[in-house]
């Protein structure tokens, strides 16, 4: 039987945080190295600029992003790793879909609401209207099965499912529906700053997220001026709005050290908060250590780099090449 595919893409722009670590890329690790799915992961850089990216550090951080994937323990034989504007075939089938997607339907979407609404009646641009349906292209295009995606991605890939659905009536069966993919035993780790909202990259507040590359201190302080309650108790209460620090430190903590909620509530029965809070940082601090000496050896290594990205890249065009020429095919575009 055809193995299952699996794919899922993050954009790089900011550093990935413990909450993307913890809730994602370790579990995307695991089931890589289970070999049971193909795996496809990329770098979403044309996603990136439909918001302005100074050319420098956006190189920059494009590269940094790829270092920290590998050294999260991504493996270029395991996994196509790549960056999405290195395989041309997203770009081409995100136009072909967009003739397959309507116009009230992309209006919409949640997520363009949210940020169309940052700018000016009219300004918003149109790449920020398109990008659900550039997203479909990279999912549809790889016939992926599975999407493990945040749940505010799940509007996005109901859209991906709805257009393969239009193109498969008009054209016959060519695009596979994708299904959304709930991660299982995924920590919901919460802003430090805010723990009523999810951690974010976007985060204007740099004390609401810990990054894969904060230093030791600055992890543990960050720790140290997370918002709990007034209760001095910890336990894991999850539908308690009031808890939500405590249910998310606890999360952490569990993710981090592999205990159960019931064995931390012990181990901090007789302790405040102050005691809970150093143990946290530490135990996270403890994780990245080893993550963040493997990605300065990475970053530092040019060539590395770029042959990984070239694998990968040449990986994923290798599996979308024939799809996107079957789809060509299907239109009636005549082909070289
Ligand atoms: N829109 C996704 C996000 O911001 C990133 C992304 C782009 C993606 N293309 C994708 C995720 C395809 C899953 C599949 O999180």
């Amino acid at each position: 039987m055809a193995k299952k595919t699996f794919l899922s893409g993050i954009q790089p722009t900011n550093i990935p945080h413990i909450g993307n670590y913890f809730g994602a890329v370790k579990n995307w690790v695991a089931s890589q190295n289970t070999g049971e799915m193909e795996s496809f992961y990329f770098l979403a850089d044309l996603h990136a600029i439909t918001v302005r990216q100074d050319p420098k550090a956006f190189k920059n951080q494009t590269l940094n992003c790829f270092a920290l994937f590998l050294a999260m323990g991504l493996e270029p034989e395991k996994s196509a790793l790549f960056v999405q504007s290195h395989v041309l075939e997203h770009s081409e089938l995100a136009w072909i879909l967009g003739c397959y997607a309507m116009f009230g339907e992309l209006s919409r979407m949640t997520q363009f609401k949210d940020k169309s609404g940052a700018h000016k009646e009219g300004e918003a641009n149109i790449g920020l209207f398109s990008y659900p349906v550039l997203q479909a292209a990279d999912i549809l295009i790889y016939n992926a099965d599975f999407v493990p995606v945040g749940k505010d991605q799940k509007q996005h890939l109901e859209l991906a499912r709805n257009i393969a659905q239009r193109f498969n009536s008009a054209h016959g069966e060519t695009f596979k529906l994708p299904e959304y993919y709930a991660t299982p035993n995924t920590a919901k780790i919460m802003s430090l700053s805010e723990p009523s909202k999810k951690m974010s990259k976007s985060d204007s507040n740099p004390n609401a997220a810990v990054y894969m590359l904060d230093s030791r201190d600055m992890v543990i302080k960050k720790f140290k001026r997370a918002v709990t309650d007034s209760e001095a108790l910890v336990e894991y209460r999850g539908d308690d709005e009031s808890k939500a620090g405590i249910n998310s430190l606890m999360s952490i903590y569990s993710a981090a050290t592999g205990k159960g909620f019931g064995e931390i509530q012990s181990e901090f029965a007789e302790k405040g908060y102050g005691d809970f809070k150093t143990a946290v940082g530490e135990s996270v601090a403890d994780i990245l250590a080893p993550i963040q000496k493997k990605y300065n050896e990475i970053r530092s290594d040019g060539a590395f780099l770029e042959s990984c990205m070239k694998q990968g890249a040449e990986k994923a065009s290798a599996k979308a090449r024939p799809l996107l020429h079957a789809v060509r095919e299907k239109i009636g575009f005549l082909q070289l």
